[in-house]
């Protein structure tokens, strides 16, 4: 018995311990350490996930962060965990819904009044509705609700907080998306759904096509931005164990299946924040706008964003979100 466990499952065990390591260190990490003092974040979807790791991390480094969140004391809960550990920490939790515009313009107008200066927006908040349920979640003002959360909802709330992060600047706008964009598609005869989302292998078209559309907006933020002092950068964070996929339902034997899976692909959140904190923060980064980052580096993704779609993206986003006008 004890030779089978030493001969069969502890080199096995080994193996599979020295990929993980392998792994991780492939996945890179935020090098950056400097005193964030003074400096003011805004992260959306900050309660959970990869949001809640970003603010721990930021809130070591002394940071000033706005945890913009659609629920409150969720917000406010995380507020008093992470402050267990770093009790001087400038944490401030505000309600955000990203599917409510009137919820977004309320928040901008209580950061704008209370912060004057904003030094970086990371929009990190996302949904996942599995295709079953999509028929009934829209957000208030009825729109597909990953296109109308994941996307219109940070394009509105990145555009009344422009004016504040070209003051503010060195400033910064992450764009949190996904290489899932590859199996997105922008068509603008069915932006929201209209005519049925077609389903590719098994994939959430929603999702896809909503991540997609956020990279199409951060590279036609970063061309409007440039001379501004505000750079823009889209981050992948890599498949990531949090509780993004909550409502999609799985089998045991998924789970079995899967096992081997998250071993080498499944990231911690705290490693899935790695790049988006590398992004809002590393100096070095400076004069990058525009690229796409995973794993702490530069992303050449299989998708190229055409300046035409960005920027057709963009005029279509401004009227269904109702902006007067960009402010760039
Ligand atoms: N996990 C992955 O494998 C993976 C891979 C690639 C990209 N991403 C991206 O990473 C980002 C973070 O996701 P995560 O994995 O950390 O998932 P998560 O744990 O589910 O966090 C998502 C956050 O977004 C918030 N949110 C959802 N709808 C919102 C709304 N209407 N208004 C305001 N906030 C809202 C959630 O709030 P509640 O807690 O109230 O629901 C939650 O705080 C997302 O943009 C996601 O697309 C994740």
């Amino acid at each position: 018995m004890v030779s089978t466990w030493y001969y069969l499952i502890l080199p096995i065990v080994l193996i599979a311990g020295i990929l993980r390591k392998s792994r991780e260190y492939a996945w890179g990490k935020c090098k950056n350490k400097s005193n964030l003092e003074g400096r003011v974040f805004i992260v959306t979807g900050a309660n959970s996930g990869i949001g809640k790791e970003i603010v721990k991390e930021l809130a070591k480094r002394k940071a000033t962060v706005v945890l913009a969140c659609r629920n409150l004391q969720a917000a406010k809960d995380t507020v008093q965990e992470i402050c267990k550990n770093a009790p001087n920490a400038q944490l401030v939790p505000m309600e955000l819904d990203l599917a409510s515009f009137v919820s977004i313009k309320s928040f901008a107008a209580q950061v704008l009044k209370q912060y004057p200066e904003i030094h970086v927006l990371i929009n990190n908040a996302g949904v996942y509705v599995p295709l079953q349920n999509r028929d009934k979640d829209l957000t208030k003002e009825g729109f597909e609700i990953h296109f109308g959360v994941n996307h219109l909802g940070h394009f509105l709330l990145t555009n009344l907080l422009l004016d504040r992060l070209k003051e503010s600047t060195p400033s910064r706008v992450v764009v949190v998306t996904s290489k899932l964009l590859e199996s997105g598609v922008i068509d603008f005869a069915n932006l929201n759904g209209e005519k049925r989302l077609p389903v590719k292998g098994g994939m959430n078209p929603g999702y896809c096509n909503s991540k997609l559309a956020n990279a199409y907006f951060a590279a036609e933020l970063a061309r409007r931005a440039e001379q501004t002092g505000v750079s823009v950068y889209m981050v992948c964070p890599g498949f990531t164990y949090t509780s993004l996929f909550r409502h999609v339902k799985r089998s045991w034997f998924h789970y079995i299946i899967f096992s081997p899976v998250a071993l080498l692909y499944l990231r911690t959140a705290n490693q899935g924040a790695q790049t988006i904190l590398h992004c809002a923060t590393d100096p070095t980064l400076s004069n990058e706008t525009g690229k796409m980052y995973r794993d702490c580096k530069v992303y050449t993704s299989k998708k190229t964003f055409d300046p035409e779609t960005a920027s057709k993206l963009w005029e279509v986003s401004v009227k269904f979100t109702g902006l007067q006008e960009t402010f760039l």
